[in-house]
């Protein structure tokens, strides 16, 4: 018989109506007269119901083979069901079975994350991890909504390169044929080349660090978005990320409303995330830090304890500026009025999830620029490129990188990053 093939997101549509939908089946329950079958598309999920007396014997016979992960085609009739969390069931009439599933690892009982981290590649069928999948596929397309509405252009940096953009000590070294070669840590330089041909740019993209800390904030590979823009300063540049954050938190609220359910995210956290954010200077957080007892000398960088003891301060993400020159990166422009401190600014996200954002103004003074690649004696020749967009009509530019893994951790309330991304690549895991 001829009945249309739908996906379980689209059954609210089709009350009354009979559908055949592919599925895997992940739970079954029968009380000898009825039996339920938990089903899932990977669109959603529905509860098929088979009432011994009204189907054939046949499919009542599939229906009891079935095990977790076994793959079917099943028809049925959708209808209303308000105990149900869609709204909806289906009344199952037939079932062709595609496979029979054996001995599927992941069982309804606990599992320790080793073994889960393993069986990543089935793992990610688990509904949680469905939902955080979810809620990054919306980030990523809330980004890109944010900026090609604001006249920025996509630009695609380069993933091989032959020189650093944020310090030399956790480079990703290869081989390019006869050279040597580096994963890329940030596209950032290349923005800012981009910038001066196209104004205002944003790149979307795996970034690669070999860092040695195992921490649940860090990852080997991670995707950056990086904006970069021209004509733009410090304090415009802080304005643009506010309203960035707020417009991706805005989005996920309205749209995973379902998805930050099943995570129960406290949605009342994220509601607070509005522009305008707090800005602290550096200064004011050693202040803050020692007044709570966590003493910091002066030109030490902030490690994860001291990120968490400020944004508990704040019901937002607050930014912390003007970071002593000495610790940020060479091409970050010192404040005129103070040259011991730079035009920067962390985005530190609230509740304890530590900074999701880097940025800065650049460096546009093409001496100074030259004078800061003798102190970090960074090798003239690999970056000669870098220093002709100061040579040729230089301008003030600004920009900056969100960690998209922190942002869903953050998001989605997650403890630690390995789960915000498909397959994460970590210290001493390569697999699967
Ligand atoms: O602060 P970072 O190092 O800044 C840059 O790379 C600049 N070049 C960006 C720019 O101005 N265009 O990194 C930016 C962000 C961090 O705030 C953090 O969210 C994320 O990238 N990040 C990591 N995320 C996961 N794992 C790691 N190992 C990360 N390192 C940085
Ligand atoms: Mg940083």
């Amino acid at each position: 018989d001829s009945v249309s093939k739908v996906d379980i997101a689209g059954v609210g549509a089709l009350a009354g109506q009979r559908v055949r939908i592919g599925c895997w089946m992940t739970r079954r329950r029968s009380s000898g007269k009825i039996q339920f079958l938990q089903l899932r598309d990977g669109t959603g999920f529905i509860q098929g119901v088979l009432v011994k007396e009204e189907v054939d014997g046949e499919t009542w016979e599939k229906a009891g083979q079935l095990t977790q992960e076994s793959s079917l085609y099943v028809t049925g009739t959708v209808r209303e069901e308000p105990r149900s969390p869609s709204g909806y069931e289906l009344a199952v009439d037939g079932i062709d079975i595609i496979q029979i599933a054996t001995d599927y690892p992941i069982t309804p009982k606990e599992h320790g994350v080793d073994f889960l981290m393993d069986h990543r590649h089935l793992w990610l069928r688990a509904p949680r991890q469905r939902a955080i999948l979810r809620i990054r596929a919306e980030i990523i397309s809330a980004v890109q909504r944010f900026f090609d509405e604001r006249g920025f252009t996509l630009v695609d940096p380069p993933v091989l390169t032959p020189s650093a953009a944020e310090g030399t000590t956790n480079l990703f070294h290869t081989k390019y044929f006869d050279e040597d070669a580096y994963l890329t840590q940030s596209g950032q330089l290349y923005m800012e080349a981009a910038a001066m041909a196209l104004g205002k740019v944003y790149s979307f993209g795996p970034t690669f660090r070999a860092e040695k800390s195992k921490t649940r904030r860090h990852l080997i590979e991670f995707w950056m978005i990086e904006p970069e823009m021209a004509f733009v300063d410090h304090e415009e540049n802080l304005r643009v990320q506010e309203e960035f954050v707020s417009y991706v938190v805005g989005q996920v609220l309205e749209h995973c409303r379902p998805e930050l359910a099943v995570l129960e995210r406290d949605v009342s956290k994220l509601e607070q995330v509005k522009a305008p954010f707090p800005r602290i200077s550096y200064d004011e957080a050693i202040d803050m830090l020692k007044e709570d007892g966590m003493e910091l000398p002066w030109g030490e960088d902030f490690g994860a304890p001291h990120e968490t003891l400020i944004a508990e301060k704040f019901d937002r993400p607050v930014f912390i500026t003007r970071y002593p020159t000495e610790i940020k990166a060479f091409y970050m422009k010192p404040d005129p009025d103070r040259p011991e401190v730079v035009l920067c600014a962390d985005m530190i996200a609230p509740e304890g999830y530590g900074e999701i954002i880097g940025g800065s103004q650049r460096i546009d003074d093409p001496e100074l620029l030259e004078a800061r690649f003798d102190e970090h004696q960074l090798p003239r020749e690999a970056y000669e490129w870098y220093l002709d967009l100061r040579k040729y009509g230089t301008v003030p530019h600004s920009g900056f990188g969100l960690g998209l893994e922190r942002t869903v951790a953050w998001i989605c309330g997650l403890d630690h990053v390995r789960e915000t991304i498909p397959f994460p690549r970590m210290l001493y895991r390569l697999y699967p």
